[in-house]
């Protein structure tokens, strides 16, 4: 006898979602195709976010669903334990020639947060196989967000990611972020004001001693804690810091690497290149989770040199370099070339500016932020209700047919690269429509 119930909200326990009000109002997708799902109601919906950063270039991009369907059929699973495909070395051999010259080799993983604690485990490795084993102090950003693993959450500064866990690791201090609403509101790009934040990094050395600093991981631009931008020459400034003190420097690109910024990643958008990359999401076009850990020669190097046990790095998934993730993301890395979709990102990043600019004077409005293909609209929270505003805008959006995210008051939007002009100004149209209706 089946115990199944159809519909039964609690059975599944969702992610990130206030599951007690879901059931009340389900918002159901049955479907995706270019810009737009289908709700199960039958309505189509325009992806204002990618899904969650990751369907870069639109859902049921030909080239990948094609592969996808092609490798399940040939090769379903390989271990790489011991181990191998060939295109799962391909694929890595590509991605080192998509990232900036001296980061070469990869490490695939399942997720961003599985890439993150990966990094994180690579750097504390490569200074004990140099013999520095006293550099285990690892510095992260308030407000950065790192994904859930126990290494993320206590190298990001997310308070409710924290609260209820406790056993964070130990030896973890924090940069302050670098948002500063009073100073650089309403800026377009990248803000003016706040490199000078950087130098807390000095200060963190000289409280702690830069000989028991491991590494400083930060977004290049934060996007899952409401889009914050890096003020200019800040990312330079943390650059400087950390070669002066030995500390590598980590890059979390889960959502800026495969052209969010109008280019493979983040690092070459701002001409800064730390040793390690962490990235995720748009690798497979969202289509197979996977993730994609990219590191410095030297560091890779100080593995295959000093490692004193036969395997050189203890660590791996079951699905590292999953055959399905490598058909995936070498299709989407087809994609991403042949239909030239970062240029695509770049060159519509002057419309998408002026369309989040236009947003500007409508109710609530406080601050608008831009960069790439990305967006935020930042509203005044209602006093005693902080988030609710933002949230009522998301769930007028769905009803109006947009995929909205929300994070606090601030609304984030980061669509597909194929994106139209004229899609872009419906999206900003019915999106002004709704502001202008809450109260
Ligand atoms: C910068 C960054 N790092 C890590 C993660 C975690 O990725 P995942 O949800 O795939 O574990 C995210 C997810 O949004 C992210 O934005």
């Amino acid at each position: 006898m089946t115990r199944h119930k159809a519909n039964d909200f609690s059975s599944f326990w969702m992610p990130f979602t206030p599951n007690r009000d879901f059931a009340a109002d389900p918002r159901l997708i049955v479907a995706a195709d270019g810009m737009y799902y289908t709700s199960h109601d039958g309505r189509k919906i325009m992806d204002a976010t990618a899904g969650l950063w990751c369907v870069n270039a639109g859902h049921n991009a030909p080239r990948v669903t094609e592969a996808v369907k092609r490798q399940v059929e040939t090769l379903d699973f390989a271990p790489h334990f011991n181990f191998g495909t060939p295109q799962a070395f391909d694929l890595a051999t590509r991605l080192a020639g998509l990232f900036p010259a001296g980061l070469d080799h990869v490490f695939f993983t399942n997720s961003g947060s599985e890439s993150v604690d990966t990094a994180l485990k690579i750097a504390l490795h490569y200074h004990r196989m140099r013999g520095d084993a006293s550099r285990t102090r690892l510095i992260g950003r308030e407000r950065g967000y790192h994904g859930t693993g126990f290494g993320g959450i206590s190298v990001g500064g997310i308070v409710n990611n924290r609260k209820h866990f406790g056993g964070m690791l130990t030896g973890v201090d924090h940069l302050r972020h670098t948002h500063d609403p009073e100073r650089n509101a309403f800026t377009r790009g990248c803000p003016e004001h706040g490199a000078d934040r950087a130098e807390d990094l000095e200060r963190l050395c000289a409280l702690h001693d830069p000989s028991t600093i491991a590494a400083v991981i930060v977004e290049p631009m934060a996007g899952s804690t409401g889009v914050l931008l890096p003020p200019r020459g800040y990312l330079e400034r943390l650059r400087e810091i950390c070669d002066r003190h030995g500390i590598l420097l980590i890059f979390d690109e889960v959502i800026t690497a495969f052209g969010r910024l109008g280019h493979a990643s983040a690092a070459e958008h701002f001409g800064v290149t730390p040793d390690i990359i962490t990235t995720a999401k748009g690798l497979t076009n969202g289509v197979v989770p996977m993730g994609a850990v990219i590191v410095d020669e030297r560091i890779y190097a100080s593995a295959m040199e000093r490692a004193d046990t036969p395997i050189e790095l203890f660590h791996g998934y079951t699905y590292s370099a999953h055959p399905l993730a490598v058909a995936a993301a070498t299709a989407a890395l087809d994609t991403y070339a042949s239909d030239d979709l970062f240029a695509r990102a770049r060159s519509l990043a002057p419309t998408w500016e002026a369309a989040v600019h236009s947003l500007r004077g409508l109710p609530h409005v406080i601050d608008l932020r831009n960069l790439g293909l990305v967006g935020a609209i930042e509203l005044a929270p209602r006093p005693g209700a902080p988030g609710k505003r933002a949230w009522e805008a998301m769930t007028r959006a769905w009803e109006a047919g947009l995929m909205l995210r929300v994070t606090g008051d601030i609304i984030a939007l980061s669509p597909p690269f194929i994106i139209s002009e004229a899609e872009i100004e419906t999206l900003f149209s019915r999106l002004a429509d709704i502001l202008r209706t809450i109260d």
